[in-house]
């Protein structure tokens, strides 16, 4: 569904980005790992249309290199960022609505949906969003970007700085979406949920790909962990 291949992106001298190659398949949840700084969210954001980058893009069969990001987006790529980019003075139904692609057919999530799935959402779906707690806003994030349908989504540390219980909410909210058809690029740096929902992984060290396979055999080699994870 998503396959990169071979992606260099520079911040002016910087190369950021050192030939990535990657691929996300329908309904996979695929992790991507590594320490801050080694180039995660940039290729999430190279692939959104928002970083540029030379190399190959293909998603869904369409080279997607040279597309501008709403054309990306429309594609089906969404893309959540690390900061929960909530708008704290509209209520949270509010938020949820801006989500709804203009001019596009229902897709297969709903405002009325997502609340029936989230009670902690719906219980809340008239207070100002920036009441809520960043388990909650994170939620609040993914449920925004599924409303635009995509068929492939990023999410990008949605665990940081959750509580150990609300973790496990989000993993299981992945499952969820990832049952429902929608591929997941999962980007962490917590080792424990990406060996719990991914099917497969990679880890990234200083711009590149130094480690592919399934949890299972990320879980043998102790010398990458050590080496690109482990702080
Ligand atoms: N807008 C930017 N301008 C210049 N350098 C940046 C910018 N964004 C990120 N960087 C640098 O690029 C590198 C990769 O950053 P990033 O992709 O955010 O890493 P990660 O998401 O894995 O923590 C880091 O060294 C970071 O400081
Ligand atoms: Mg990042």
């Amino acid at each position: 569904m998503l396959e990169v291949e071979e992606l260099h992106a520079y911040y002016g001298k910087s190369h950021v980005l050192q030939g990535v190659t990657l691929q996300v398949g329908t309904g996979e949840i695929v992790g991507l790992l590594g320490r801050n700084g080694v180039g995660r969210s940039t290729l999430a954001k190279a692939i959104m249309g928002d970083v540029d980058a030379k190399g190959s893009i293909r998603f869904l069969g369409k080279q997607v290199e040279t597309l501008k990001p709403h054309q990306i987006a429309r594609l089906g790529i969404g893309y959540v960022p690390e900061c929960r980019d909530i708008f704290a003075t509209l209520t949270v139904r509010q938020n949820l609505e801006l989500g709804l692609k203009s001019g596009r057919t229902a897709g297969r999530w709903t405002v009325a949906g997502m609340l029936d799935m989230f009670p902690n959402l719906a219980r809340r779906a008239e207070v100002p969003a920036g009441v809520l707690s960043g388990g909650e806003q994170q939620m609040l994030t993914m449920c925004r970007s599924l409303l635009g349908d995509p068929a492939l989504i990023m999410i990008d540390e949605p665990t940081e700085g959750l509580a150990p219980k609300v973790v496990e909410q989000v993993g299981e909210l992945l499952r969820e979406i990832a049952a429902k058809g929608v591929s997941i690029l999962l980007i962490e740096q917590k080792l424990s949920i990406a060996l719990k929902v991914c099917s497969r992984l990679y880890v990234m060290g200083h711009g590149r790909i130094v480690f592919e396979g399934t949890p299972g055999s990320l879980q043998s080699r102790a010398d990458i962990r050590k080496e690109w994870l482990e702080v």
